[in-house]
């Protein structure tokens, strides 16, 4: 277990273990694979970030990844695996958040991509992101560098 404070000074807790804090988390982010890029969606208030959001009623935390990954960024998901969970205590409310890793075979344009402005491939993630203004406050704490870690530790990436 990783404990941490977010870019907002909140506390995060982050583990790779099967769903330490709930089995039916509200909340997914999905770090996403396409070709040698990275996948993310470049949401209208908060930057570049890796695509997700909230479980709606009647999907599991699975489901609501493969569709937000298809709603904010157009891709197909191919493969999708859970990595870990984390949990930020912020001022009011208590977020907890399932990580997956998804492969994207494919790209289809959409007609709306909601609260985001689409799709945006990167050859490599700048290691200084957390002082870019273009990249959202998700990015911009413990959660990504130790994500990224734990992909590359598990081979996921081949
Ligand atoms: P919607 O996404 O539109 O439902 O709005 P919301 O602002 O109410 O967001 P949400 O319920 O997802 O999150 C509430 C608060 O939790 C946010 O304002 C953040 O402070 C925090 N939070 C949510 N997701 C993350 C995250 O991925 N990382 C960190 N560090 N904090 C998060």
């Amino acid at each position: 277990m990783y404990t941490f404070k977010d870019y907002y000074n909140n506390e995060v807790k982050l583990s790779f273990d099967d769903h330490p804090f709930s089995l039916e988390p509200k909340h997914v982010w999905v770090v996403c694979r396409h070709k040698d890029k990275w996948l993310l969606t470049k949401h209208k208030g908060r930057g570049y970030e890796f695509p997700g959001g909230n479980v709606e009623e009647g999907e599991n935390a699975k489901e609501a990844a493969i569709r937000e990954v298809k709603e904010e960024t157009g891709g197909n998901v191919e493969k999708i695996y859970y990595i870990g969970q984390y949990n930020v205590t912020g001022r009011n409310e208590t977020v907890i958040k399932n990580v997956y890793f998804a492969k994207i075979n494919q790209l289809i344009q959409q007609d709306t991509y909601y609260e985001t402005e689409g799709p945006i491939l990167l050859k490599k993630i700048p290691s200084n992101v957390r002082y870019n203004h273009l990249y959202s406050f998700i990015m911009k704490d413990g959660v990504l560098d130790y994500c990224m870690k734990q992909i590359r530790k598990t081979r996921l990436l081949a």
